[in-house]
């Protein structure tokens, strides 16, 4: 299949001289799964940023449907992320935390009300539209941050740690029913985390960075059964 994200000899180095990215080459087809598994440091967060168009690289390329998309600000880039602490508004009810991104884009009442509903289909929380976010459980603002980053229809879709500031078997729910949302969807999709089991139930395809580096890029069985050296061989356990 065709790749949709492509990134070149990326690369970013902080004023001291430390690497914070290091010649990153990446491919991705059309919606594809991917995996960013490596431990903290590793770069996983820089790499997502400058996805996002949050920090500029010093050099290399990112492309989208064969076209670079470093001179596009964030907002033109149409691609989702969602952060670890979901970053609702407290005061806002879910419905206006879903059709935020809608209101900004200028849509109609209508409209937004159309796309709030499907998106609380999708995650599972009809009903839920006039329920404050401090009244919600730790998996439901997680799904209403998920709705949220969905709603505008974006091309890429990135999350940043989900789970990893939830308990152990909070952490194992919520990634079953995130997986299960996953498969619902038809867009591109980029999970990082540092935690093997998350990485491999959530892609298809994982690389594993170290050092602002991607040491092993490959499927999930790659990595358990053909691990590039002995350091992946460590850090898979
Ligand atoms: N803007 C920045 N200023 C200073 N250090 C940074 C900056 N961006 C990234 N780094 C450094 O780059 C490395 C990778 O960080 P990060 O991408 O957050 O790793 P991860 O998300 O894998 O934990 C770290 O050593 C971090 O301190
Ligand atoms: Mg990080």
């Amino acid at each position: 299949m065709e790749n949709e994200l492509i990134i070149h000899n990326l690369k970013k180095t902080g004023t001291t001289g430390v690497c914070f990215l290091n010649n990153i080459n990446l491919a991705l087809p059309r919606g594809s799964r991917l995996s960013v598994l490596g431990p903290s440091g590793s770069g996983k967060t820089t790499l997502l940023r400058m996805i996002a168009g949050l920090d500029i690289p010093d050099s290399g390329d990112i492309r989208f449907n064969n076209a670079s998309i470093l001179d596009l600000p964030p907002h033109k880039r149409n691609f989702g992320m969602m952060f670890q602490d979901y970053a609702l508004f407290p005061h806002l009810d879910v419905f206006h935390n879903i059709a935020f991104g809608l209101k900004m884009k200028g849509m109609s009442k209508q409209e937004q009300a159309s796309i709030v509903a499907e998106m609380l289909a999708l995650t599972n929380l009809k009903g839920f539209e006039n329920r404050k976010v401090d009244e919600l459980s730790g998996g439901e603002r997680q799904r209403v941050a998920l709705a949220r980053t969905l709603a505008p229809g974006p091309r890429l879709l990135m999350l940043d740690e989900p789970l990893s500031a939830l308990d152990r078997v909070l952490r194992k729910h919520l990634l079953d029913q995130l997986t299960q949302i996953f498969s619902r969807l038809h867009i591109t999709t980029i999970f990082v985390t540092h935690d093997h089991e998350e990485a491999f139930a959530a892609g298809s395809q994982i690389i594993l960075m170290n050092q602002g580096g991607i040491v092993q890029n490959g499927t999930p069985k790659d990595l358990m059964h053909r691990p590039m050296n002995d350091w992946v061989r460590q850090f898979m356990g």
